[in-house]
Order: C-alpha cells, then structure tokens, then sequence
C-alpha cells in the first residue's frame, strides 16, 4: 500500500500529489511551516490526510523546539493555529489536531524528548487507525452493490487522500474484490483535476475499468442509464447529515435524485461535526482565481476575468441515500441515526 506520509530523518515525506500521474515523488518537509505551505499549496489533500499530515507536523514541531521549556505550551498553540489556519473545510484537521492536543496537555510536564515520542505515537496510530477505518467503510460499503455495477465519482477519495485504501475509492476496492465493478464512471473535477490525475491513477493502478469524463457530461451519462450508484467522499458532515465535498458533489446529488440513482457518501466518523447543524453552516474554502484563469500555466482566460472559485460545495442531506461509515450504514433520519452511532 502506498505510503503518503512518513517520518524518514526527524523530517516529514509526503507524496507530492501535485506531481501526479506524471511523476511520483516524495517532498520532504523539514519544517511545519513547510507542511503548512504544502497542505495549502495541495501538494497533499483529501480530509483525512491533511488531518493525519497535520498531526505528524505537530509531533515533528514538538521534538524541533529548542526554546525555553516555559515557552512550549504557547509554541504548541502557534503550531496548532498554524496548521488550522490552512484549509477551512475538512473538519478531520480540526478533529486530529484536537487530538494531538489531548495528548499533549496530557503529557506537556514530561521531558520534551518523551513528549515528542509521545506526540509522534499518536500520529502513528492516527495513520494506522485510519487504514483499518477506510477498509470496514469498503466492507459496509460494498455490500449495498449489486454485480455488474456501474459507478460515478468526483475527485479523489481513495488511497491518496488518506493514509491508503481511500474512503469511496475503498467501497469501489473492496466491490472490485468481489467482481462487482463493471465500470467507474470518474468526473475529472475541475479546475484542479483530482478526478482525472489522481481517481484515474489510483484506478488504473488497481485495474479497476474506468471512464473519464468532463464534469458536464455526468447527466448526460446517467441519462443513458450508465450509472447504477453516485459514491462520494465527504470533507465535513453536519449533525443532520448534510454534507460538504468536492465542488461539484452537489450537482451529482441532483441529478441522480433526477435520474432515479441512489447516491452514497463515504466518510469517516471524523468528518462528522455536530457542532453545526446544518451544511449552510459549514465554512467553504475559495481558493486563488487563478486556478480557473489558468490550466498548469496555460493561460485559459482573460488575465483579469472575475472568478468565483469556492473548493466544496454543500448536498443538502435529502438528496443523500445513505451515509457509509466505518460502525455501518446510515439511513434517514441522519441526524438521530447519525449521533447513536457516534456514541456506540
Ligand atoms: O480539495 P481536496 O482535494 O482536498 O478535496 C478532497 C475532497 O473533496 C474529497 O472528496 C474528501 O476530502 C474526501 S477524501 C477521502
């Protein structure tokens, strides 16, 4: 299973996202500032990663500090708000660097050395947690699909967009397994391309059959009776199960409710925020126009066209069929069914 971060010489590797399909190389991040930068910049993304990336800068910043041991709770607070500060979306960042915060103030009068050990720790089981979670999400999943199914996704939520297997690439993985996938349909999710660069290669990798296609062309394709399931991933659920992902996501929802298609989300139960009870709540990231403006340095547009460019959007939880977590599926009504599992 590919790795998407790891600790080699007190650094930080990550899989360079941006550098895929063409080449696949590893950043070092020798820095949290530079995690910072290369979490903004999507060198690396998908929720649950950045969360995990995040917590692995926190334990890398704990065991560089070379301050006064006075100084180190305000230093991990700097560190905290640094890596906070760069997505609003996934909530899984807010969730791991809580975590990792837990931890801390837990262990903060032990020797820095041990602190960091600890810190660090953490951040493994974070990784490893996560595997184990994206495999029973692929289980509970699966089982909702017929054989010969045809599937559409956006963007990217497998293997690289979390700590390996991926949350609805996972469903699509363990389906696959079982012979069930005659075809993923996978929209290639303008304008940073996560579905044609990332989804294709994760897809092709695995020898999953795939179709790309442009984002407009989805109803095109359900209306030919193409698709049997929408599965998506999710950056943040609200407490009643309306839920933000990819810009694009939403249009899918409406035209499967509009083509008779069930549509699926697949996330974690970190992605689940119940501080915000409903999606019109949940903060969407706009990101630098230049994105749209441009294509890889190619010039798309007028240089100072006005652009409107948010990163997510929201699928109010009507259009949602299920939700497929890793304690099982949820049906409506999400918001009670959502919390009991929470609890269990
Ligand atoms: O901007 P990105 O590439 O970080 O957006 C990623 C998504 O929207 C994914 O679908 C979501 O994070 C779930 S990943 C398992």
């Amino acid at each position: 299973m590919i790795r998407t971060v790891f600790f080699e010489d007190q650094k930080l590797k990550i899989l360079d996202q941006s550098q895929l399909p063409m080449q696949l190389a590893y950043l070092t991040c020798a820095s949290v500032e530079e995690l910072a930068t290369a979490i903004k910049t999507l060198k690396l993304r998908g929720a649950p990663l950045i969360g995990v990336a995040a917590a692995f800068g926190v334990a890398m910043a704990i065991a560089d500090y070379d301050g006064p041991s006075h100084g180190l709770e305000a230093y991990f607070q700097r560190v905290k708000s640094l890596l906070a500060s760069t997505r609003p979306t996934a909530v899984n960042l807010f969730w791991a660097l809580e975590r990792m915060e837990k931890v801390f103030l837990a262990k903060h009068s032990a020797h820095q050395k041990e602190l960091a050990l600890c810190l660090r720790n953490e951040a493994e089981n974070m990784y490893a947690e996560d595997i184990k979670i994206n495999q029973a999400i692929g289980e509970h999943g699966q089982a909702l699909l017929n054989e010969d199914c045809n599937i559409m996704t956006v963007c990217n939520a497998g293997a690289l967009a979390t700590c390996g297997y991926g949350t609805a690439l996972g469903v699509i993985r363990s389906a696959a397994i079982r012979n069930k996938i005659k075809r993923v349909w996978v929209c290639e999710t303008r304008p940073v391309l996560q579905g044609s660069r990332l989804t294709v290669w994760e897809l092709m990798h695995d020898k999953i059959p795939l179709t790309l296609i442009t984002d407009s062309m989805a109803g095109y394709t359900m209306s030919l009776g193409k698709v049997d399931a929408v599965i998506t991933g999710a950056d943040r659920i609200a407490a009643n199960g309306d839920t933000a992902n990819k810009i694009g996501t939403y249009s899918l929802a409406v035209l499967a409710r509009h083509n008779n298609i069930p549509f699926y989300i697949a996330a974690p139960l970190s992605t689940l925020d119940f501080s915000l009870s409903n999606g019109m709540q949940i903060p969407v990231e706009e990101r630098n126009p230049e994105e749209i403006r441009q294509l890889q340095g190619i010039q798309l547009s007028l240089p100072d066209v006005d652009v409107f460019n948010p990163a997510f959007d929201v699928t109010p939880n009507q259009l949602i069929t299920a939700i497929i977590t890793e304690k099982g599926v949820i049906e409506k009504p999400f918001g009670s069914e959502l919390k009991k599992l929470k609890q269990s």
